[in-house]
């Protein structure tokens, strides 16, 4: 079934009114739309202006005429025009408003009908300015601003997706929520703001030296104030009809001020800075979800694109950033430490970022990333607060792991969650060991984020003989037995990554280390320290896959983490032949560090040496494309974890350069590549950020253009990707659809 609306009639011709009838009217959801207001002028005006089509100037019988009527009068007058009219609205006739608070309406037209009407779909264009009137009528004014509808129970579907439709034909997204839902959500982010600008511009003003106040008064009084010239009738409208939301929100307002006027009183600069750097982070966050310039939860759905053209070059000296799992470390530890740490370095990615905010969240002050400096207050091992809800930490596998190792720990509840790509990704293999430690945590079907993890319980270390070579598994059960009784042992089937392990020694905690096998233990104290994270091999590895396959090229990728542990693919590329040097190798903070210099030399097939899959576990996707450019065939086996990161990534590799014409099979545990010329197409990273990047390499090797969809999560890993990459010679373009 579907609804045509003939007539359209606006009750009320203020801004709202004025705007949504301008933009009805140059649409297409309805043929005519009539316009009433209280006041002649007012109507005569919007006839002149020509916001509406024609002015009912009878109320009644263009009530009886309507297909959709709006209310869009002041909040305080809705109930009295919609007892007024409701003996003339038709059974069909669809019912909407504009009012800024929903449950005073909803509970009036229960009353005036005696039941909700199954066509009154209570709406809410979250749109204004501070100008009022028929005059400031502008039929852009919902294009890209949010309406919320609260349609209850009883609320037709036909008549509810009409009333939505309506919206979206002038250009607003619309949703959905529940009415008390609606008015608690505007009184925290619409009202108390209004509120507090009346407010504080009615202070300033009574003041006796007000003119100079407002002389000298610049950019933040103009920002902060620029709502108090909104409508007075309005505003103590809604005040009035929605007392008690407000009340609560304003009451919120009135602690938190008084917290940080009692900091400053005291000069009590941790608080001050705390209420600052979160405030900023919080803020910074918003602008970026309105400007859906980066990627988070369910907001950007854009779909990055990389186009890479064939026939780059590879040559220059460039430093990639931060390394991702040094910079994860450098806040949890850091935050548990005594004192305060400072970070050069650090990657300024989506994933460190995730670990920074939800530390934020538990209540540690972190000033910065500011061009990789971060200045963390420690509050020790057992000053984490409980954080106001779940903790989101986005794409981050090592979030979630080591997160959940140390909330195991804490006194309070916590739950982590995380975007579509982690939400796929396998939990047990942490929370099965932490269980045996006296944890209690609750996963989601199949042992998935989100997890739900108990405060209050007392750990006891085990020893534990981790299934799977996983660095993620060991940092997590050597974080909860910093909490536990007794020893904390893991043994790992092969060497994985030891940052934690070097990074605690760093901070003066005694770790043991026998073989296969690493100790922790409780009671010791981490102290503060400074940490500069070195470039990440990991990210370094697109640049040494991309000179490697490029005749002519010469490269050098400054002050990247050489840490034992993380050099397979240095000695992949090297079995390879490629011709590599690693320069000015040094000690920086516990972790060894060089300049390494790539030049080109003929690649042949290896069969991988099973001993280096750990050792170059994130390399892969980038070193399947290094083999699909070598002579002969490369083998990969025992890298089936390679099927449980961001992607399942021996599938999404194999899909990608079949694509290109490449000769790829998948096997359980790896693939066989036989190499040779790679052509164009159209490949798909599956939000998996290692995978676009390798393609965008593989196009130095490739016959025509690749098209890489879904990259937006390169930011997570590799912020500037593009613009390293065009810096040293490749020719890769991003692009939005
Ligand atoms: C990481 C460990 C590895 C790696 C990931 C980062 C870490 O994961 O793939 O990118 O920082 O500990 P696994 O532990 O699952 O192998």
């Amino acid at each position: 079934m579907s609804f045509n609306a003939e007539q359209v009639l606006i009750i009320g011709l203020g801004l709202i009114g004025g705007s949504l009838a301008k933009a009805l009217k140059g649409g297409h959801f309805c043929r005519t739309v009539y316009g009433y207001d209280r006041d002649p002028d007012e109507m005569a005006k919007a006839v002149t202006m020509q916001v509406i089509d024609a002015a009912a100037i009878e109320l009644e019988s263009a009530v009886r005429a309507a297909d959709v009527v709006v209310l869009a009068v002041p909040v305080k007058v809705m109930e009295q025009v919609l007892e007024q009219i409701a003996p003339w609205v038709r059974d069909e006739t669809l019912i909407t408003d504009v009012g800024s608070t929903k449950a005073n309406l909803v509970d009036a037209a229960q009353r005036i009908f005696g039941r909700l009407p199954e066509n009154f779909v209570p709406g809410h264009p979250i749109a204004g300015s501070e100008k009022s009137g028929v005059e400031a009528a502008d039929a852009s004014l919902f294009e890209r601003h949010k309406v919320i509808l609260t349609p209850g129970a009883e609320t037709s579907a036909l008549a509810t997706r009409s009333i939505a439709r309506m919206w979206q034909s002038t250009g607003a997204e619309v949703l959905q929520m529940e009415v008390g839902r609606h008015d608690e959500v505007l009184a925290a982010t619409s009202h108390l703001p209004h509120l507090l600008a009346f407010s504080l511009v009615d202070t300033l003003a009574k003041d006796e030296e007000n003119r100079d106040i407002f002389r000298y008064a610049a950019g933040g009084f103009r920002d902060f104030t620029r709502i108090a010239a909104s409508d007075p009738t309005m505003w103590h409208d809604v005040s009035v009809a929605n007392r008690d939301a407000i009340l609560s929100q304003l009451d919120r307002y009135v602690e938190g001020l008084a917290v940080l006027r009692q900091a400053i009183a005291e000069s009590e600069s941790q608080t001050m800075l705390g209420i600052f750097t979160r405030a900023k982070a919080a803020r910074e966050h918003f602008s970026r979800i309105l400007t859906s310039t980066s990627y988070s939860q369910n907001m950007n759905n854009n779909n990055v694109v990389f186009r890479a053209l064939p026939g780059g070059s590879v040559s220059g000296s460039i430093r990639v950033p931060g390394d991702k799992s040094i910079s994860h470390r450098s806040i949890m530890l850091g935050s548990l430490a005594d004192g305060i740490t400072e970070v050069t370095g650090f990657l300024e990615g989506e994933d460190s970022l995730a670990t920074l905010q939800a530390f934020r969240d538990m209540g540690v002050v972190i000033e910065g990333p500011h061009q990789g400096e971060v200045k963390i207050y420690g509050v020790g091992l057992h000053g984490l607060q409980a954080p106001p809800g779940p903790l989101y930490v986005g794409n981050s596998g090592t979030s979630i792991r080591l997160l959940s190792g140390l909330l195991a720990a804490q006194a309070f509840d916590t739950e982590l969650s995380g975007d579509e790509s982690l939400s796929k990704r396998p939990m047990e293999r942490v929370a099965k060991p932490l269980r045996a430690m006296g944890a209690v945590i609750e996963s989601a079907e199949g042992g998935r984020p989100p997890l739900k993890i108990k405060g209050g319980q007392r750990l006891k270390g085990i020893d534990y003989d981790m299934p799977m070579a996983s660095a993620q598994v060991k940092s997590c059960l050597m974080l909860a037995g910093l909490y536990a009784e007794g020893d904390t042992s893991v043994s790992e089937p092969a060497p994985t990554r030891d940052h934690t392990e070097r990074m605690l020694k760093g901070f003066g905690y005694d770790v043991e280390q026998q073989g296969n096998k690493v100790t922790v233990r409780s009671g010791g104290t981490l102290k503060a320290g400074a940490i500069d994270v070195p470039a990440d091999i990991s990210s370094a590895t697109f640049f040494l896959v991309a000179a490697a396959i490029t005749p002519g090229s010469d490269l050098t990728l400054e002050h990247v983490g050489i840490n034992p542990t993380r050099i397979g693919i240095i000695n992949i590329l090297r079995l390879m032949g490629t011709d590599l040097e690693l320069l000015n190798e040094r000690e920086v903070g516990g972790e060894p560090v060089a300049d390494i210099r790539v030049r080109y030399a003929p690649l042949k097939g290896i069969q991988v040496p099973e001993d280096q899959v750990p050792l170059a576990i994130d390399e892969f996707p980038a070193l399947f494309i290094a083999a699909a450019c070598a002579e002969g065939e490369t083998v990969v086996t025992g890298a089936e974890e390679l099927r449980v990161k961001e992607s399942d990534r021996i599938q999404s590799m194999v899909d990608g350069l079949k694509a290109l014409g490449a000769d790829i099979e998948g096997t359980p545990d790896g693939a066989i590549i036989r190499g040779g010329r790679l052509q164009g197409g159209e490949v798909f990273s599956h939000g998996d950020h290692r995978i676009a990047m390798s393609f965008a390499v593989a196009s130095l090797c490739a016959e025509g253009e690749i098209k890489i969809n879904d990259c937006a999560n390169v930011a997570t890993s590799f912020p500037g990707f593009i613009e390293l990459a065009q810096q040293v010679g490749i020719k890769v373009v991003k692009e939005e659809d």
